[in-house]
């Protein structure tokens, strides 16, 4: 279990971005990020979550070399420094900000194909040509930005994103305010990166994204990463689970015999309700429903929860705010969970 003297980075096997002590006080003085460590593994798939502020945007500003760290923090991308080494770094990068920026007066093609020249790359069309069509753009691409709605920009910026062939790609908040289908369309694109090798790292308010796609889930939150985890793992690890039982007469004491089974009743005592962590409280429940039998309780009806990513996600941003503590806190949340 880390504490909180020890760094909270999981050594990774191929690290194609490595973050240690990562530390930035903005000019106003207030400090957005502090001490995080990470290391990103090549090909790999991470959701960065995290509520407003937390400082996501921050991070990913620095690796991308748009925002400088403060001093005594490293930074690496593909063994080179972000700061030193910026225009090695930024070129093995690809980056869809979160903010909208393009130029109002210029085409979707223009827009998309001048990137490549920017990283010194040859023009290639028909690279060009199939980023547009997975991204459903091919027919708007003689249109200016500023004729796109708000989604279709946000495709371009994916376009733009994708045209360098970026090694490591970080999509801030892709989906925030998109469509059904533009989010199918770049779940398929990031699909089709991602078994090109290509390192994803995107951030999302929306956790049943991070719970589908992601390899790894990290949560961040007053500047501090406090969970980095396999996404399994942790759901293994964190998520509880619920046995619920819908009794046919109602109860109005748990039985002194089932005491020790964890049992609780809600509803009036017409549902009885059996929390356990994966593995461990699974046997007791052969002994739940012996007892059950002996004490002639009957039910008509049962079902099953998991916990979700989200409950471990709320349960982690919570705990931060009630305790003031920070590093150690997600391993504590799911033990006493
Ligand atoms: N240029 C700046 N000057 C001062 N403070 C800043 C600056 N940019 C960001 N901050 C502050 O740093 C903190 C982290 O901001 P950041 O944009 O990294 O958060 P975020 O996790 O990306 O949030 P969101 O989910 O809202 O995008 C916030 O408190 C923000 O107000
Ligand atoms: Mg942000």
């Amino acid at each position: 279990m880390p504490s909180s003297t020890e760094p909270t980075v999981a050594p990774v096997k191929d690290a194609i971005v490595s973050i240690r002590n990562l530390t930035k006080t903005y000019g106003n003085g207030f400090r957005a990020l502090n001490g995080v460590d990470l290391d990103i593994e090549k090909g790999e798939i991470l959701a960065l979550l995290g509520p407003n502020g937390a400082g996501k945007t921050t991070m990913i500003s620095i690796v991308c070399g748009l925002v400088n760290p403060d001093h005594g923090s490293k930074v690496m991308v593909g063994g080179h420094d972000v700061v030193r080494d910026f225009r090695q770094t930024r070129a093995l990068i690809g980056l869809v900000p979160q903010e909208l920026t393009t130029d109002q007066f210029e085409t979707v093609w223009n827009t998309v194909s001048f990137s490549r020249g920017v990283y010194g790359l040859k023009p290639d069309p028909a690279r060009i040509e199939q980023i547009l069509k997975d991204l459903s753009l091919w027919s708007k691409k003689d249109n200016m930005m500023r004729e796109l709605s708000g989604g279709m920009k946000r495709r371009v910026l994916i376009a733009k994103a994708l045209s360098h062939e970026p090694k490591v790609l970080f999509l801030d908040e892709p989906t925030a305010g998109v469509d059904v289908t533009l989010r199918r369309d770049m779940w398929l694109v990031v699909e089709k990166l991602r078994e090109a090798g290509v390192t994803i790292i995107l951030t999302t308010h929306y956790i049943e994204e991070a719970e589908e796609i992601a390899d790894r889930v990290g949560v961040i939150n007053g500047g501090k990463l406090l969970l980095i985890e396999d996404k399994a793992a942790l759901m293994q690890k964190l998520g509880s689970k619920q046995l619920r039982l819908e009794l046919t007469a109602p109860l109005g004491a748990i039985p002194a015999s089932l005491a020790d089974l964890g049992l609780s009743l809600e509803d009036a005592g017409r549902t009885l309700v059996h929390e356990y962590k994966g593995g461990e409280g699974e046997e007791r429940i052969g002994a739940l429903m012996a007892g059950l039998s002996k004490e002639n309780i009957h039910f008509r009806d049962l079902s099953t929860r998991q916990s979700s990513l989200e409950d471990i996600f709320v349960a982690l941003v919570e705990k931060k705010d009630d305790v003031g503590k920070t590093t150690a806190v997600g391993m504590n949340a799911g033990e006493k969970a």
